[in-house]
């Protein structure tokens, strides 16, 4: 046996890894709209978010009657640090009123842009007179999810604008399919191991498959090996699996990371048994560093309209909840209140992707051809973070100006993840 006895023990690849203000990777994501929070949870209470390493409040200032939704819709989320800037309570304990947010410890008052305009127990004209301002950044609202733009203020870009969000024939819907946890419920390690299983197809068919019994069902579920290649697109890096299903059916099964952070993952229960063409994700889920080793998604849902409502039946294409035949939980353990025991059992996602440790120790893996996705997103993440560091604008980066003939908003940005069955 080899000895573990005196070997070296690696740092983290910090430049990929760490997200704090000033690190390489947290410059980088830096320069887009990243979502915090689902505009409904934006309510008459302050809202405490945490993202980049960074602590923000998010709030909706008052009307003058005393609402949060006026008759033109809710008001303006803003989004401003977290400490007071009198003696630094958390602002998640403060009044929302009309014109702002007031800090309970002393009542001072902050308007929606961080102007600090009344003193609960100063001289009235001393807000005036010292002019305080609170810090904070940008934030807007679009399919029901609250964005933030942490990056610098001249680069600020224009809003995420997918081609799976600009259809007609869908509504936008903000959603936590997994509460505060990020895809399949993993939550405590660092963002980019969790964002790396998404082009990680092996994994399923070691993990949800062989290991921990068939978590999936339909094509995903089967224990052959599909054919799986690897590639970067225009817009970031997917995986492609070609495979025969139960009925003689093909399988195109193509999954997508839309540089920086976002998923794009097709239906995962398709069955392969109806034909389709390129049955695009109806989830668009944002993998969001909290901080260096904690993570979480937030997704926006295009909900298709039936007769022009949204389809009562829809069920998100990533919800992990998977039944058999007969109506049985087959995948129980997505769960995060498991028992060690059932843990150890029948690992999931949350097992396997925190188990690379906090911080996964890229000096001390193995790569192999299995993980080219993982070298190829790797590869990616580098150029784009020497980007921004030379000064140019990373990757999916659209001015917020827009090109003029979409009236500001840029064109919908073609992705590639899809499921297509045709007949074998
Ligand atoms: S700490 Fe906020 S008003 Fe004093
Ligand atoms: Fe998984």
């Amino acid at each position: 046996m080899r000895s573990a006895y005196g070997l070296p023990a690696p740092a983290e690849d910090d430049r990929l890894t760490h997200v704090g203000p000033g690190t390489p990777a947290g410059e980088l994501l830096r320069r887009y709209w990243q979502p915090v929070a689902l505009s409904a949870e934006v309510t008459d209470l302050p809202r405490r978010v945490r993202v980049l390493g960074e602590d923000l409040v998010l709030f909706r200032p008052l009307t003058l009657t005393g609402q949060s939704v006026n008759a033109g819709g809710p008001a303006p989320v803003s989004c401003l640090q977290l400490h007071c800037p009198h003696r630094g309570t958390s602002l998640e304990w403060a009044r929302v009123e009309a014109g702002g947010i007031r800090c309970c410890y002393h009542g001072w008052l902050l308007d929606g842009d961080g102007r600090v305009t009344d003193m609960l127990c100063e001289p009235p004209g001393t807000a005036e007179r010292l002019g305080i301002e609170q810090p904070g950044y940008p934030a807007r609202e679009l399919g029901g999810l609250v964005f933030v733009y942490l990056g610098p203020p001249e680069r600020e870009p224009a809003l995420p604008w997918f081609d799976v969000m600009a259809r007609p024939d869908v509504e936008l819907r903000g959603a936590r399919l997994w509460g505060e946890y990020a895809i399949g419920y993993v939550r405590d390690c660092n963002w980019l191991q969790h964002l790396e299983n998404v082009v990680d197809p092996w994994h399923l068919i070691a993990l949800h498959t062989h290991i921990s019994g068939a978590q999936f069902g339909g094509a995903m579920g089967q224990r052959d090996l599909p054919d799986i290649t690897m590639e970067t697109t225009d817009v970031g890096v997917r995986y492609v699996v070609h495979r025969e299903v139960a009925n003689g059916n093909r399988l195109r099964r193509c999954t997508e990371i839309v540089f920086p952070n976002v998923a794009l993952i097709p239906n995962i229960h398709e069955t392969g048994e109806v034909c389709k063409e390129r049955d695009k994700p109806t989830d668009i889920s944002w993998v969001v560093p909290i901080d260096d080793t904690h993570v979480t998604a937030l997704t926006m849902l295009a909900v298709p309209l039936v007769d022009g409502r949204p389809d009562p039946a829809f069920r998100p294409g990533t919800d992990t909840e998977t039944r058999g035949p007969d109506g049985e939980l087959i995948r129980p353990g997505f769960r995060p209140d498991r028992t060690y025991e059932d843990r150890q059992r029948r690992p999931d996602d949350m097992e396997a992707q925190e188990g690379q440790r906090p911080i996964a120790v890229h000096a001390l893996e193995n790569l192999v051809s299995s993980d080219r996705g993982v070298l190829l997103y790797r590869r990616q993440l580098r150029q784009q973070i020497d980007a921004v560091e030379r000064g140019d604008d990373p990757l999916n980066w659209f001015s917020a100006a827009g090109p003029s003939s979409s009236g500001g908003r840029p064109e919908p940005l073609p992705t590639n993840a899809y499921n297509t069955v045709r007949p074998g």
